[in-house]
């Protein structure tokens, strides 16, 4: 039978990847396939570069519309990255009638609503699943798998830069910009790697879970993001000392009142398995009202894993060429025209426990006044931590941890008690999840 012949934007990090997956078991895709599937051509921005992987036999430019325009390729797969030129290029591609496999979160989360509308009026499909978790089949799970549940939730390790980070702070004590750079060099981190440790990967990520979880729009700029820049290693230390771990988490939940959409640093109790995901893992905890708590995990970024992510993505558009449009998956697992509408909840009304950590002067007082605020504003604490004096120094810190309350009441906690004479500097706050329903 004749190839399928792919063209594939990018042959950095996943595209190589790529090229070394169809190389190694391309006998085993075709058996699968039913047909021979090959990399045809490609385009890169410097072609005098060197690559980590074999080019021969695939036509390389440094033009990608060639590719978009070559009537020959049936299937493009985007792996370039970036919001501007890759939009462009994928728009461009649907509008030829190709099928698009892409990796790129960035481009899903902010432009998918254009990108779906578009490929459903060519009647061509786009596959994302290294979008999510680098390795982790986590959207066929949930678009597919999981269809007979009301998800009702779902948290994520879903950046594998920033559990990097944060495990090699606490387990080899080596400072954030090392850790990071570290990341890079192994070719975890975005292009731009404020996105990895500001959360904005994560939200991208976020966004594109919530949309296949809840079934409403991809409403990237609706989500709460917070990075883990601020994550010192002392609270690392005393989270530690508390019995939990920090853990960059994206949220996901839907009730009545609406839908919670939230990326930030969480304390988790050590006893929980998401509090044990290491290094570059990820893991994503889904709980659908039929079958309850499931959870996925593997690792989250990295050329082969991505690549594996890619790879699954071909066989499907490949096995589903020639089928009519009505029986493919929909691009969110909810036709477009039956998306919800309900609304994304403001951060104020989310629920909560928190960890708090301060600053205050050695002086008698000082913890009754911090601890009537609380009472106040009926803030229960769950545990308190003063730690000694260091020599020389006037001020103590005190960590504590509260119950679940909103986050309006935290707000009005942090702002009375940062009037406070006695507290030195800014409250950390850390937002902390059991995960115990
Ligand atoms: P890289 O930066 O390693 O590779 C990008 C590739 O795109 C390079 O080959 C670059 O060319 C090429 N490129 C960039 N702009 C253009 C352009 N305008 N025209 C033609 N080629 C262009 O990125 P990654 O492989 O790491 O990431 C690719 C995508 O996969 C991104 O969307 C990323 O978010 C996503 N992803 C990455 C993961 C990872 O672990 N790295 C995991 C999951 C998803 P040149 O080499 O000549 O500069
Ligand atoms: N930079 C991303 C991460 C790549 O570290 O998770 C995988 O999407």
């Amino acid at each position: 039978m004749e190839p399928v012949k792919l063209g594939l934007l990018g042959l950095g990090t996943v595209g190589c990847g790529t090229v070394n997956m169809l190389h190694r078991a391309g006998v085993e895709i075709e058996r699968r396939a039913g047909r021979p599937i090959v990399v045809s051509r490609a385009a890169a921005r410097d072609l005098s570069k060197p690559r980590d992987c074999d080019t021969s036999g695939i036509a390389l430019t440094d033009k990608p519309m060639e590719i978009i325009e070559d009537p020959e390729i049936e299937v493009i797969v985007e792996l370039i990255g970036g919001y501007d030129d890759a939009y462009e290029l994928v728009m461009a591609a649907l509008r030829n009638g190709k099928h698009v496999i892409t990796a790129n979160k960035a481009m899903i989360a902010k432009y998918g609503n254009e990108i779906f509308a578009e490929a459903e009026k060519q009647g061509v499909t786009v596959a994302f699943e290294a979008a999510v978790a680098g390795g982790i089949p986590i959207i066929k799970a949930i678009r597919e798998s999981l269809v007979g549940n009301h998800i009702q939730w779902f948290a994520g390790i879903v950046n594998g830069t920033a559990n990097y980070i944060l495990t090699q702070m606490r387990d080899e004590g080596r400072d954030f910009q090392e850790a990071l750079d570290e990341a890079q060099r192994l070719g975890y981190a975005e292009a731009d790697p404020t996105f990895d440790v500001e959360g904005i990967d994560a939200a991208h990520k976020l966004t594109i879970l919530a949309a296949i979880s809840f079934g409403i729009p991809l409403q990237f700029d609706r989500v709460y993001t917070e990075g883990i820049s601020n994550i010192g290693r002392e609270d690392i230390q005393y989270a530690e000392e508390l019995g939990y771990s920090i853990k960059h988490l994206a949220i996901g939940q839907i009730s009545e009142e609406g839908i919670e959409l939230r990326v930030h640093p969480t304390l988790v109790p050590h006893r929980r398995l998401m509090a044990n995901v290491g290094g570059v893992m990820n893991a994503v905890m889904v709980y659908g009202d039929a079958v309850g708590r499931t959870m996925y995990y593997g690792a989250g970024a990295g050329a082969e894993p991505t690549a594996s992510a890619v790879m699954g993505d071909i066989l499907d558009v490949v096995r589903s060429l020639g089928a009519k449009a009505v029986h493919r998956v929909p691009y969110l697992g909810f036709q477009l025209n039956q998306l919800s509408d309900a609304p994304v909840l403001p951060m104020e009304a989310i629920e909560t426990a928190y960890y708090l950590r301060m600053e205050v002067s050695d002086s008698p007082g000082v913890m009754a006044a911090v601890t009537q605020i609380l009472a106040e504003l009926n803030i229960s604490i769950e545990a308190l931590l003063q730690k000694v004096p260091e020599p020389d120094q006037d001020t103590v810190p005190i960590i504590m941890l509260t119950h679940r309350i909103r986050e309006r009441q935290m707000n009005e906690a942090l702002h009375r008690m940062g009037q406070l004479e006695a507290v030195r500097g800014k409250i950390t706050r850390i937002r902390l999840e059991y995960f115990d329903d």
